[in-house]
């Protein structure tokens, strides 16, 4: 038993390691529906976080998130401070169900290192901090046009006019993000390699240039922290 348990350990690390290094989506991705939420998502949304627990379990996250939760300045690790706790619990559980491609955090948010609690309260922590470091920026040689594709491209009917996000759609903040992480995070998403997108978004963007990408993820990282604008109504 112990001998087959083994083996199979070995060929699901095969797997992941596979899917690294040709960053396909794998199977499980491709069966992913928008809008049919997964079981311990559901479950996850009803239990109550705790922000001081929060932070006590986001120690197994902080090697790459950073202890404020501001990620890095290149966007190898996004910024999750100020995300709604609903966009943190959606993508966590789809990380770890293999909706969505992650295989660099997977082994630290599995179920063998985080329990559903946990995710919940972790992810009302995250929600809470305010992160004063800067975050990562583009060159700032297209922003009209980058502002323009956000407005015209109902981006901004589903992540806000400000980069707010949705909470109650777990539509996630943008504004402040770093760059590299959302110009990495439009070509997954355009590629189909990222697992998890709204269908409608993959619509939005599947014109889109490598010009366009830059330009919009610019214009979305100079936006200032939501939380910071009066006219941003978290919905
Ligand atoms: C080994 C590094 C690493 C660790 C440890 C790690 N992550 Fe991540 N995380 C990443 C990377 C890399 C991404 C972005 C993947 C991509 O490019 O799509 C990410 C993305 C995320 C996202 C998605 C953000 C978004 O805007 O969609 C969430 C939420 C998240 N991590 C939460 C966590 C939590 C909670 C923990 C601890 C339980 C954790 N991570 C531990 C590397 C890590
Ligand atoms: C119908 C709603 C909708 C529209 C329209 C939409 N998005 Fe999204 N977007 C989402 C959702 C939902 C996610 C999170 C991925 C998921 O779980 O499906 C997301 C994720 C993202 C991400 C990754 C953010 C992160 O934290 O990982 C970026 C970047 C992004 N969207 C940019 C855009 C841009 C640019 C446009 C306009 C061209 C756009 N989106 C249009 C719903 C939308």
């Amino acid at each position: 038993m112990i001998r087959t348990g083994f083996v199979l350990t070995l060929m699901l690390l095969g797997a992941a390691q596979a899917v690294a290094a040709d960053n396909k989506a794998p199977a499980s991705a491709k069966n992913y529906q928008w809008g049919k939420p997964l079981p311990e998502q559901v479950a996850i949304m009803k239990l109550t976080g705790d922000i001081e627990r929060g932070r006590e379990a986001f120690q197994g996250c902080r090697g790459c998130h950073k202890a404020d939760a501001g990620g890095i300045l290149d966007g190898t690790y996004p910024r999750l401070s100020g995300q709604h706790a609903s966009v943190v619990i959606k993508q966590v559980t789809e990380v770890r169900a293999g909706a969505r491609v992650n295989p660099k955090m997977e082994p630290f948010s599995s179920e063998h290192a985080v329990t559903p609690q946990e995710i919940s309260d972790i992810a009302v922590f995250v929600q809470s901090v305010e992160s004063n470091r800067e975050n990562g920026k583009g060159p700032g040689t297209a922003l009209a046009r980058g502002k323009q594709l956000y407005q015209s491209g109902k981006c901004a009917s589903c992540h806000g006019e400000y980069g707010e996000g949705i909470a109650s759609k777990a539509y996630p903040v943008v504004a402040s993000q770093h760059f590299g992480y959302l110009v990495r995070e439009l070509d997954f998403i355009q590629k189909g390699t990222r697992g998890n997108s709204h269908p409608d978004m993959v619509k939005a963007i599947s014109q889109y240039t490598r010009e366009d990408m830059e330009a919009v993820a610019d214009y979305m990282s100079r936006m200032p922290d939501y939380r910071k604008v009066a006219q941003a109504r978290p919905k």
